[in-house]
């Protein structure tokens, strides 16, 4: 029978005890606590937020969130607004489109086959488009925190998206598991400058290169 490894139980009771529905609410802590990515105020974009642990530790903090799942959530409140969509479906640009973001966070994990190349693929498709939506929305100077499957790809994704921000990060926070494959990218200080004449041809709401 599967038994769940010791960190898993420690940090499943934990959220438990505190009220969160998932233990991945602990990543986003220490992340924001080691570089400060969730400010009073702030409005912020959550992808993957289901089942809403990063959204109800983003509403204690910021001024409102937006969360953007395919599977449902029961986090619910005042600052919360959550959209129940496939981050690819178009529409989800419409509905967020004019809002500017102090940071966009991604937690997004794909339907693993146990494929270690299928998934890692799987999981640098979702956070190039969590890139991509981020650059939409994201002010300058905001910032942007992403999950992602180690690979030589996700290396090279790191590189692609460096020049947009004044520091990019990777960060493997505590609470992942050993055996897992996957850190988090942490950027900062988003340079809506530095995009491509190639993000244009991706939307009809480009930002002009300088
Ligand atoms: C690890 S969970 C996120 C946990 C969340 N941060 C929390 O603290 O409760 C990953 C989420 O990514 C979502 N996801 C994966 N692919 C998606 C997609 N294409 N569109 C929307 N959500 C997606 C899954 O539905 C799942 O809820």
């Amino acid at each position: 029978m599967y038994r769940k490894d010791r960190k898993e139980e420690y940090y499943t009771k934990k959220a438990k005890k505190e009220g969160y529905p998932a233990r991945s609410v602990y990543k986003l802590k220490e992340i924001d606590e080691t570089f400060g990515v969730i400010k009073e105020g702030d409005l912020v974009l959550d992808l993957g937020s289901a089942p809403g642990s990063w959204l109800s530790y983003i509403s204690k903090k910021a001024g409102k969130v937006y969360g953007i799942d395919e599977n449902e959530t029961e986090i619910g409140g005042d600052n919360i607004v959550f959209i129940r969509k496939d981050i690819n479906d178009e529409s989800v640009l419409d509905m967020i489109r004019g809002l500017k973001f102090d940071s966009v966070v991604a937690d997004l994990s794909p339907k693993t086959t146990g494929i270690r190349f299928l998934d890692s693929g799987l999981s640098l498709e979702l956070s190039e488009r969590a890139f991509f939506i981020a650059k939409k929305v994201l002010k300058e100077g905001g910032d942007f925190v992403c999950k992602i499957f180690e690979s030589q790809e996700s290396s090279d994704f790191i590189k692609s998206i460096g020049p947009s921000f004044k520091m990019i990060k990777r960060f493997r926070p505590k609470a992942v598991l050993r055996k897992s494959k996957e850190f988090y990218i942490v950027a900062k200080g988003f340079k809506k400058s530095k995009l491509t004449l190639g993000d244009c041809s991706e939307s009809s709401f480009c930002v002009k290169v300088k």
